[in-house]
């Protein structure tokens, strides 16, 4: 541990000590999400299940509710409902990440947490800080007792990279699979193409570039953010891609935030399948899966980059959460996005849909039909088409349209200021920050449909 980081550690407790309780003032601080505790919140990092503990990590700006430098937060608990917050695990103190300990990934093995994450230096001058002036550097912290890194060193830096590529080459994901270690990164070439680029390694430390993912036609020029998993015996390349042209329902957001189906072998031939969207809400990037056992978990950050919409927490200091934790499944042929079974333990009632503002909500017999939530978001749907609006409440958020099947079942994770709409048991998710006045209460259907619904707990945070 070296001096800056031992005095950014006492000013990020200080931040906290002081911001904690107005940012708990705010009406809309949520009940069942992790958030910053005081600051700016973006991308889920190095989400793993290390022994007993899940940990979930996060960009964390602590000194400034619209970003700042970033760190790690560190969240962990047993069973993702009681949580535990502990000090950032990682600080921009090194030569290598000055301007902030970027996205990146965990490696679990034998109880050791390996941290691949990208160190982000912009060198003082007169540059684009694309295709120059900006460092993006593989950097590992080894964390051996789940709270403190006891060793962070550079592995890769820009000039260690394929050639043709921007400064831009970050977020790297790594995974162990047929004897060997695989990094994912993402990247943007000097012709403005997004990538995924792939390295192998035997050691955990020495990495080789063995191939590059991408599609045969431009799409986008930065890949943010991948994932690479089997999933029920379909390999899938998750990515956060920046630069897709916009259609009404299509690519709506700034960014996208999607998944290729990809055949063959991942280290040399392969054929990547159509790109599917994973989320058409307002809310929703840069997710990262993790194995917990058998089931695949995944959490995105519930925000977007660059979004022309706000967020009114911001008067309360703080900005941002992480979604739900959520099981992946790979059914006829897409990829299904479903609440980890956990959530229901904090389930109350059954209630009355006229009393609700926090709540978890099931729906069926609901083929044609609408909900109004809380005098604000008004959902709609049939005829092949779900389409998210709002009557109030939106702060700059318009209208968003998802393609749909026939809608079988809808299930929807109300908190004080977020929506988590499941169609069809996870088919198509709509993620979306919302502001209802405060006091507006109740669920109004407009169609047919079945509804039961509980109140939702909070989760248990200590701090
Ligand atoms: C995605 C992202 C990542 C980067 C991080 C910085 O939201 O831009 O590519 O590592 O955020 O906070």
């Amino acid at each position: 541990m070296n001096a800056l980081h031992r005095d950014l550690a006492r000013l990020v407790a200080e931040a906290e000590r002081q911001g904690l309780a107005r940012a708990e003032q705010d009406p809309y601080r949520l009940r069942f999400h992790l958030m910053p505790p005081v600051g700016w919140m973006n991308d889920p990092n190095g989400l793993c299940r290390c022994g007993d503990w899940y940990h979930v990590f996060y960009q964390y700006g602590p000194f400034d509710s619209t970003g700042g430098v970033k760190h790690w937060g560190h969240y962990r608990s047993r069973d993702l409902v009681q949580w535990e917050q502990l000090p950032p695990l990682l600080y921009p103190d090194q030569t290598w990440d000055l301007h902030g300990v970027y996205s990146g990934s965990a490696l679990v093995e034998d109880g050791v947490m390996y941290l691949y994450y990208t160190g982000n230096v912009k060198h003082p001058g007169d540059f684009d800080y694309v295709t120059e002036g900006r460092g993006h550097n593989t950097a590992l912290a080894v964390c051996r007792d789940g709270v403190t890194a006891q060793s962070n060193e550079l592995l890769l830096e820009n000039r260690d990279y394929p050639a043709g590529l921007t400064c831009h080459v970050r977020d790297p994901k790594v995974f162990a699979y047929d004897g060997a270690y695989y990094m994912v990164q993402g990247a943007r070439t000097l012709e403005n193409r997004g990538e995924l680029l792939v390295f192998e390694s035997r050691d955990k430390r020495h990495w080789t570039h063995i191939n590059t993912i991408t599609t045969p036609d431009a799409f986008g020029y930065m890949w943010e953010c991948p994932d690479l998993f089997e999933l029920n015996g379909q390999w899938v390349a998750v990515c956060s891609p920046q630069g897709v042209e916009h259609g009404r329902d299509t690519f709506q957001n700034v960014y996208s935030c999607g998944y290729f189906p990809l055949d063959g072998d991942f280290r040399s031939a392969y054929t990547l399948g159509a790109y599917r969207e994973m989320d058409t809400g307002f809310d929703f990037y840069a997710p990262q899966t993790f194995l917990d056992g058998e089931r695949r978990l995944l959490i995105g950050w519930m925000g977007m980059p660059d979004a022309p919409y706000e967020n009114l927490t911001v008067a309360y200091g703080w900005q941002h959460a992480m979604t739900v934790p959520c099981r992946c499944d790979w059914q006829n042929g897409r990829m299904l996005r479903y609440p980890a079974a956990e959530l229901q333990t904090l389930r109350r009632g059954p209630v009355e849909a006229g009393d609700a503002a926090v709540f978890d909500l099931e729906l069926t017999d609901c083929a044609k039909g609408g909900l109004v939530i809380r005098d604000s978001a008004v959902l709609e749907w049939g005829q092949g088409e779900m389409t998210l609006s709002f009557t109030g409440g939106g702060a700059g958020r318009t209208v968003r349209h998802a393609k749909v099947g026939e809608v079988c079942a809808l299930r929807i994770l109300a908190d004080t200021s977020s929506l988590e709409i499941f169609v069809n048991h996870g088919e198509s998710v709509l993620t979306t920050r919302y502001y209802p006045r405060p006091d507006a209460r109740g669920v109004r259907l407009t169609g047919k449909g079945e509804v039961r619904l509980w109140e939702m707990g909070s989760l248990t945070i200590k701090r």
